[in-house]
């Protein structure tokens, strides 16, 4: 199992993506502060992974803090959900994961817990959060792993595996939960610009699993499903919509219209912390903008003019009708998703709906 992030003596261990696939160096933190920084600069990313990490920020908050009573202990608390709440925009878990740790934490303060309590209370949470989001994981692979052909040729986009979760991974997952039914898998990883996750992570991961792995840069795409050599297409998630729509790694759109030019099923798999009822719909998902430097520069190798100008919104949202199913941990949503993703919630459809 990938060392994505994890508690170890009472501070944030995470592995540095920055530096991957040729160095494997961990980072530790031991404020939530420097966890935002991690957030925000990337050491650690994807959806699942950044609200296990602001989890585990919210408990560094706690136990690392001097605070006499609870009263400065929450003025404390609250001023660091803020911070690490406004580290990236788009990946709703980490939205979803600040406030269970924040209802917790009040919950659990009201009922009269010490300071000392909160420390083992905030701690066992976060823990908490990492682990269901593991095993939320294993749950997409073996849903997802069930959807793929005996002979398949799959496609993948950015980093939606171990490194990007707790562990497993959730289209990576679909993709070993496949194999461990028994099918053959070829996998196809765009190398996804700016950033390469899928050229440094997806691949990375993948190769040291054993797992047949081929890096194409993003254009190659649609030439490999014209000639037929995928047969399968799976995608993660940073916030899906009430009505299916589905924010991603950027280039993902592009992926979704070819699949469909070409009848190739095109899947997003994701944990139910990833859908975000509130959002009735992709046009209401804040998309990132980063900074222009990925664009301009490979590492450290500039390649574009000084002067020109950059666009670089770090996702993109595909529409629900060109998504065949969305893999959760509690089955396959299919169309119309505003029913399908309201009953996994066990929500009536109109209040889903607003
Ligand atoms: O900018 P990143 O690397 O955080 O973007 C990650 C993605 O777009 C992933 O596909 C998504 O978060 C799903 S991770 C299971």
């Amino acid at each position: 199992m990938l060392p994505t992030i994890a508690w170890q003596d009472d501070a944030v261990v995470m592995v540095d993506q920055r530096k991957l696939p040729t160095r494997e160096i961990y980072v530790t933190c031991k404020t939530p502060a420097e966890v935002a920084r991690a957030i925000k600069t990337m050491v650690i990313r994807g959806a699942p992974a950044i609200g296990v990490s602001a989890a585990f920020g919210l408990a560094l908050s706690v136990r690392r803090s001097k605070a006499a009573g609870t009263k400065q202990l929450t003025t404390e608390f609250l001023k660091d959900c803020d911070l690490l709440a406004g580290t990236r925009p788009t990946a709703v878990n980490l939205f979803w994961a600040i406030d269970r740790m924040k209802r917790v934490f009040s919950e659990r303060v009201l009922a009269g817990a010490s300071v000392d309590d909160l420390r083992a209370i905030m701690l066992a949470e976060a823990q908490a959060i990492h682990d269901e989001d593991l095993e939320s994981c294993r749950a997409i692979g073996r849903h997802g792993g069930a959807l793929v052909p005996a002979e398949a040729g799959i496609l993948t986009h950015c980093n939606a595996g171990a490194l990007a979760t707790a562990g497993y991974g959730t289209a990576l997952g679909v993709i070993r939960g496949a194999i461990e039914q028994g099918r053959h898998v070829r996998v196809f990883a765009d190398e996804t610009r700016p950033v390469l996750q899928g050229a440094r992570l997806t691949a990375w991961e993948l190769v040291r699993d054993g797992i047949d792995t081929t890096v194409i840069s993003d254009n190659m795409a649609g030439v490999l499903m014209r000639d037929g050599r995928i047969n399968f297409i799976v995608v993660g998630a940073d916030r899906i919509a009430a009505n299916g729509d589905a924010a991603n790694k950027i280039g993902t759109y592009s992926v979704a219209v070819l699949a469909r030019e070409h009848g190739i099923p095109f899947y997003v798999a994701a944990p139910l912390s990833t859908v975000d009822m509130r959002t009735p719909a992709g046009s209401a998902i804040p998309i990132e903008e980063r900074h222009a430097r990925e664009v301009t520069h490979v590492g450290t190798t500039q390649i574009a003019p000084v002067g020109a100008k950059v666009f670089n919104p770090s996702f993109d949202v595909t529409p629900h009708r060109f998504i065949a199913g969305i893999i959760t941990e509690k089955g396959v949503a299919r169309a119309p998703y505003t029913e399908s993703l309201a009953a996994m919630f066990g929500e009536p459809v109109a209040a889903a709906a607003r």
